[in-house]
């Protein structure tokens, strides 16, 4: 008997049943695995890092005083212009941000679910122990990421309506930019809640990274301690940080601008 093959059907030689050859979309495989999901977080944090680097790069600016400040934070919305329309660029740098947000804030939910789901946390007990009785391991690591990352976020959404939109403008608001920054910086709470951002933005980066350069295939070390990616990861968190405390603590502690 002639058998008809479709493109979704193979004849198997040496069975005689017929086996069906599964062929998912790309999208959907791609969503599918978890190596894209890891490749992805991995991907959007470092786009992230780089935009920090930038951005704390730029706040640096605050030391050239009002006029060189206001002239920076004029000129981020200028620059590329005629051939970019007026806040062109940032709204590129935007829309790339907002991308890598949502892209690395949704590969991690469907990390951590599925992170549940292999150590049997919702209907089985794999890996359940009396030490150990939600049966995930529980590391620092993970720990920092999952609660920095909700703190950041908080964070990120006081610190726009602060600093970019003032609807939040504690010390007085401002149309320059200089002004909203040394008239926020000068207020103990302000300065304090900075900080802790801050920290959690350095511990996210300190184990991130790490992990973003070791999910892509870099990290070629035996161990972790003294591996060249832990001293990378060390240095850059520290850069970020330290350079993004520079210009609130010059302000609350050594009364810059004032
Ligand atoms: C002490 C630390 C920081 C200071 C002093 C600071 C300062 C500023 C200032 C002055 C602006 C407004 C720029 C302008 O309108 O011209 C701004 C915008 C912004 N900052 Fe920060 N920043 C800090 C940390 C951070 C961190 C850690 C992040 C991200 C996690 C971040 C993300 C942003 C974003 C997304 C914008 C909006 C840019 C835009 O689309 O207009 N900042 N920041």
């Amino acid at each position: 008997m002639k058998v008809s093959l479709s493109r979704t059907w193979r004849v198997s030689k040496s069975l005689t049943y017929r086996e069906p050859v599964v062929t998912l979309p790309a999208l959907k495989r791609a969503r599918r695995s978890t190596v894209v999901l890891k490749y992805t977080m991995a991907v959007s944090g470092l786009i992230m890092v780089g935009y920090l680097l930038l951005h704390m790069y730029g706040n640096l600016k605050v030391f050239a005083g009002q006029d060189g400040f206001d002239e920076y934070a004029h000129h981020l919305r200028t620059f590329g212009e005629p051939m970019l329309p007026h806040e062109g660029l940032l709204w590129i740098v935007r829309v790339v941000l907002l991308a890598a947000v949502v892209l690395h804030v949704y590969s991690a939910v469907r990390l951590a679910v599925r992170d549940r789901k292999a150590a049997g946390y919702k209907n089985g007990t794999r890996y359940h122990s009396k030490q150990n009785r939600r049966g995930v391991q529980r590391s620092y690591a993970t720990f920092t990421l999952r609660w920095g990352g909700l703190v950041i976020a908080l964070f990120i959404v006081y610190h726009l309506l602060h600093l970019t939109g003032n609807q939040i403008h504690p010390g007085g608001a401002s149309d320059s930019p200089y002004e909203r920054v040394v008239n926020g910086f000068e207020i103990w709470w302000v300065y304090l809640s900075y900080v802790v951002a801050m920290l959690a933005v350095g511990f996210h980066l300190w184990h991130g990274i790490w992990s973003a350069f070791t999910s892509l295939g870099q990290n070629r070390a035996d161990t972790r301690r003294g591996s060249r990616l832990t001293a990378l990861a060390w240095v850059l968190t520290l850069v970020i940080v330290v350079g993004f405390l520079l210009p609130p603590t010059a302000i609350f502690f050594f009364g810059l601008g004032s």
